[in-house]
């Protein structure tokens, strides 16, 4: 990259004003300026390729001016101007970070060509800089696999998203990789060097919640017996994740609001007001929508959080994914040096079945197949059970499958869910807490799809909900 722009800097005013001339008539943008301070007046004001400096003017001298300029812009390239007597100094300067240094005086010419190497190095190191990114970018997207169109806009807007520091909300079933693309936005944005936190706010009791996200001074509540610091704070100068936002209690919704607006919290118990940097993202399956029209989220933080929503689609809805997703999952499980083979019923079953657990179903769906083949050849008896039941319910070369009478004229989706919670259930001997985590979904969810369905867990100490249930915003009857 050529160098567009020179600052010269000598309190020599005759000689400045000489070289900007020369410079000038170069084609250069130069500009000459007559102490340190000026100069430092003018990388205020724009950013220049190259200072020219000398090295002995009165006030601040070329190495300070020259410490300051790599500080604020570091990216700018400096030279030293200097009287054959104090070379010395010019190499100290060299150390320093200055490009070269020229003894006064120099012909012009030599300027130029120093000027054309300089030139040179920049585009060196620009394009060093872009090859590095590219790669970073490569590795962080590199395990997501995105085949399909719908994945690859996704992809696009992670990226876009990932360096402008806005907060994302990121949305989609249980399973449709929420959490990977939370992590790919912070190692893709300015702030991959800070740290990740990662709260699940669905998993933390309602009283615990704000002390573990701001904090808490000792004596704020019985058991505090020591002044802690939250998440937050941890993720100062870095991203917390805020994962199943939905099942954050209003009280404390009210002050997330506030460090999202002003980058402020106070801890539990305390009353000075802290200030932290902190870049949010979160994700939901719930229809928040709905909860903001019941009054359980509120419409302020909703409007917030989803400056940048990104929609991540059921796996159902990009088929395309599913052979590559295959593939990615084989070589992660299967034994190395052992490639398996899947058998050809085997794998049209995988590339049939609609997938209600997503991409995480997927692959504990490969898992299972390539344990129970023995990292062999994969026949269809060794896929999980929920795949083969809904391939025996199939018509002949049809893909809906019939679901038991026991169950109202239901769809397709709700007749995987209805199964795949009832094999969850029964693997877990009915505990519900268990079985949504099987499932990879919340025990609410799992509750209200429960009672959605009338399937009782079979066991009598497990199957109250409290309160009522927000609805998934993805489920069939919302489509
Ligand atoms: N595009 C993808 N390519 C490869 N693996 C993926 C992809 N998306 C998700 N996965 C894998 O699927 C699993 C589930 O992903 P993740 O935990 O990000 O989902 P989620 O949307 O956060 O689900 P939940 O709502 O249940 O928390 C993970 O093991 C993840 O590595
Ligand atoms: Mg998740």
């Amino acid at each position: 990259m050529a160098i567009e722009s020179i600052l010269i800097v000598d309190d020599e005013e005759k000689l400045a004003k000489i070289l900007e001339r020369s410079l000038r008539g170069e084609g250069f943008e130069a500009r000459a300026v007559f102490d340190a301070s000026a100069a430092l007046t003018a990388l205020e004001d724009a950013a220049w390729d190259v200072v020219l400096t000398d090295l002995k003017m009165p006030g601040m001298d070329g190495l300070d001016l020259l410490a300051r300029v790599k500080a604020r812009r570091p990216e700018t390239d400096v030279v030293m101007m200097t009287a054959y007597a104090s070379a010395e100094t010019a190499v100290e300067a060299m150390k320093r970070g200055a490009y070269d240094y020229l003894i006064k005086p120099f012909p012009v010419d030599e300027l130029t060509m120093l000027l054309g190497r300089i030139g040179e190095t920049r585009g060196l190191r620009q394009e060093n800089a872009r090859l590095r990114e590219e790669a970073e970018e490569r590795v962080k997207l590199d395990n997501i696999v995105a085949r399909s169109a719908p994945m690859q806009d996704v992809l696009t807007q992670v990226r876009k998203v990932a360096k402008s520091g806005a907060t994302v909300l990121l949305r989609g079933e249980s399973g449709t990789g929420k959490e990977v693309l939370a992590r790919a936005i912070h190692h893709l944005s300015a702030r991959r060097e800070g740290p990740l936190i990662r709260v699940n706010c669905g998993a933390i009791p309602e009283t615990l919640l704000e002390s573990e996200l701001f904090g808490h001074v000792k004596g704020a509540f019985t058991g505090a017996v020591e002044t802690r610091e939250g998440h937050f704070k941890a993720a100062d100068g870095g991203t917390i994740f805020l994962d199943e936002i939905a099942e954050m209690p209003p009280s404390l919704q009210v002050k997330l609001l506030r460090i999202l607006q002003e980058g402020e919290y106070t801890r539990v118990g305390d009353s000075r007001p802290r200030q932290v940097d902190v870049r949010v993202l979160a994700a939901t399956n719930q229809n928040l929508e709905e909860m903001m029209t019941k009054g359980t989220f509120r419409q302020d933080l909703y409007y917030r959080l989803s400056v940048v929503p990104i929609l991540i689609p059921p796996l159902r809805e990009r088929p395309e994914d599913i052979p590559a997703l295959i593939e990615h999952f084989e070589r992660r499980f299967a034994p190395k040096g052992t490639p398996p083979v899947l058998a050809p019923e085997a794998y049209d079953l995988l590339l049939r079945y609609p997938w209600p657990g997503n991409i995480r179903e997927l692959e504990n769906a490969i898992e299972h197949a390539l344990v129970m083949g023995e990292g062999a050849r994969v026949e269809i008896t060794h896929l999980p059970l929920a795949l083969r039941q809904w391939a025996q319910g199939g018509p002949p070369g049809g893909a809906t499958p019939a679901i038991s009478a026991a169950q109202p004229s239901a769809g397709t989706l709700e007749a995987m869910e209805i199964s795949a919670i009832q094999e969850a259930l029964a693997k877990t001997g009915g505990n519900q807490t268990r079985a949504a985590r099987l499932l990879g979904i919340t025990r609410r969810t799992l509750g209200y799809r429960m009672k959605k369905y009338g399937i009782a867990s079979g066991r009598e100490d497990d199957d109250e909900l409290a309160s009522p249930l927000p609805q998934d915003p993805l489920s069939p009857e919302n489509d």
